[in-house]
């Protein structure tokens, strides 16, 4: 980890070298390629990417928590800065929980950084390039309100069985987590319960919108 950090600070700092170089001896270096030019976001995907969310964005057998990055329903619902949040800080967690080697690392935080802002916009690029459907607009909803209790049994009853009892996944992913809470809106939670993911385990599960608040807020109290 340390070294990779250390290495793209030095990749940054080469990069701010050649641009001055640039500007002080004028146009020479307009000609040349910039050594530090990142990959594009195919080759990125494959280096980081593919080993666990397979070359088509199906997670691999191997990885328990599967969620398909590349399904129309998903990437029609969700803005790019979901996006970019869930690769710079990964689905982490505490060691001992979950599938040991499933587990997504923060590709982004400064800490251990592996990959630049600008290469995880390429590998968003990359993410979008599969979109099959125009993106929508979700509908406003709020879980304020939800009772929090009401919600633990219809949890128990219509999502546990996949999602784990503490949200930690097991046939579905991980719904707990510091990424997911952050990132995920109560729309956006409402939307994917209502519209499941077609061709994949999770269901369409119809609730009324009090069903759904109640479903919302225990969801939101899943955390590490
Ligand atoms: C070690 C395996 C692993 C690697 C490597 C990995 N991921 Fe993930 N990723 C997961 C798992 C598992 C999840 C589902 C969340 C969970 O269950 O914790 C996930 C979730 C996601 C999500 C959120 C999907 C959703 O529906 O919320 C995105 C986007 C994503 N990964 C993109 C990437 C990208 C891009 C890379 C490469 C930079 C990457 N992942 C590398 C395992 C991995
Ligand atoms: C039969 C198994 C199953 C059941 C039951 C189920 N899910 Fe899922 N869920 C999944 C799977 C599998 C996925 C990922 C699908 C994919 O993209 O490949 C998923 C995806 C999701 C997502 C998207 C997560 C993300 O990171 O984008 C949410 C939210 C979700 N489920 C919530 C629920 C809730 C709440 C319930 C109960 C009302 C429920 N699910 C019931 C299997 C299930």
């Amino acid at each position: 980890m340390h070294s990779t950090c250390s290495a793209s600070a030095i990749r940054r700092t080469l990069a701010s070298l050649t641009l001055v170089a640039c500007a002080t001896v004028s146009g020479a270096c307009l000609s040349k390629p910039a050594p530090t030019a990142p990959p594009g976001g195919v080759e990125l995907y494959t280096r980081y990417c593919a080993a666990c969310h397979g070359a088509n964005g199906k997670i691999a057998e191997a990885v328990t928590n599967p969620v398909t990055i590349s399904h129309p329903e998903f990437l029609r619902a969700v803005d790019d800065q979901f996006l970019f949040d869930s690769i710079a800080y990964g689905r982490p967690g505490a060691n001992g929980r979950g599938r040991p080697g499933s587990k997504m690392s923060a590709f982004g935080l400064d800490e251990g950084r592996v990959l630049s802002d600008d290469e995880i916009r390429l590998i968003v690029g990359y993410l979008r390039s599969w979109q099959t459907e125009p993106s929508i607009e979700l509908e406003p909803f709020s879980s304020a309100g939800g009772d929090p209790l009401a919600g633990a049994a219809i949890y128990a009853a219509q999502c546990s069985a996949c999602h784990g009892e503490d949200g930690w996944g097991t046939a579905g992913p991980r719904l707990a987590g510091a990424t997911l809470q952050a990132t995920a809106s109560d729309a956006y939670l409402r939307h994917s319960i209502l519209t499941g993911r077609p061709g994949t385990a999770m269901p369409s599960v119809p609730l009324s919108d009090a069903d759904m608040a109640d479903l919302v807020a225990f969801i939101r109290g899943l955390d590490d």
